[in-house]
């Protein structure tokens, strides 16, 4: 079976007790912290900064935390993700005026980089940078809010990354970010997918009796990955 990795977006989680969240979701078998930075600004909402970030390091949090950055511009705040113990920083093109420089930046200072494209965004900005990329998100509901519903045609650009990965013979991940559930994953990995981002899906277990904490939910998602034809 591939390599698939799934991403709780903390967006979802309750705030109030978000170390306690991280620690939890971890524990039920996912394995990254999805990060999403929004400044009311590039996306109208507002969310978490570097602070966050730091306070989850501090509280002991070792998984990989994947920054999602709907922020603009974001040259300035890069660094200070980093400093706070970020594993990958990810931005929309559309927010960088130097995609190249701002993805240089992000790998020497030895994190994993990424570009974020959304729903309307074509691939085209990805060709002459693929050696720079560590991860390709695919948005697949406008950034913004957690709880949206999946755009079906990501699908199709899904397929067309994959293809673009698998061409450039470069070891980059292909992860999609919103609407993902039990009962899409499985098309959402078909499709070419090997990260998973998931907010509503997961936290919104967590007054479900069944659930046993995050466990059944992320189980679940990995018996749907499991049954993937790819
Ligand atoms: C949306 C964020 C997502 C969001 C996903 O702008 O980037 O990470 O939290 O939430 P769900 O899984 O609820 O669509
Ligand atoms: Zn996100």
């Amino acid at each position: 079976m591939a390599d698939f990795k799934i991403a709780p977006s903390i967006l979802a989680a309750d705030f109030a007790k978000l170390g306690q969240e991280v620690d939890d979701v971890i524990a039920s078998g996912a394995d990254i912290v999805h990060f999403d930075v929004m400044d009311n600004h590039y996306v109208p909402n507002l969310t978490i900064g570097p602070l966050v970030c730091e306070a989850l390091r501090k509280h002991g949090v070792t998984a990989e935390i994947d920054v999602h950055l709907m922020v603009k511009p974001v040259d300035r705040i890069i660094p200070d993700f980093i400093a706070a113990g970020a594993s990958y920083v990810t931005f929309h093109p559309e927010a960088s005026e130097h995609v190249d420089r701002t993805l240089q930046m992000i790998r020497e200072a030895g994190c994993k980089s990424g570009l974020v494209f959304n729903p309307a965004t074509p691939l085209d900005i990805l060709k002459h940078v693929m050696d720079k990329v560590d991860v390709i998100l695919l948005m697949s509901v406008n950034p913004g809010f957690g709880g949206q519903s999946f755009i079906p045609e990501t699908l199709n650009k899904c397929r067309e990354a994959r293809k673009m990965i698998d061409e450039s013979g470069f070891d980059i991940r292909l992860e999609i970010d919103g609407g993902v559930k039990v009962d899409n994953i499985r098309e959402v990995a078909e499709a070419g997918a090997d990260m998973f981002v998931a907010g509503s899906a997961i936290f919104g277990a967590r007054n479900d009796k069944d659930a046993n904490g995050y466990n059944t939910v992320v189980q679940k998602m990995r018996d749907e990955l499991a049954k993937a034809k790819v």
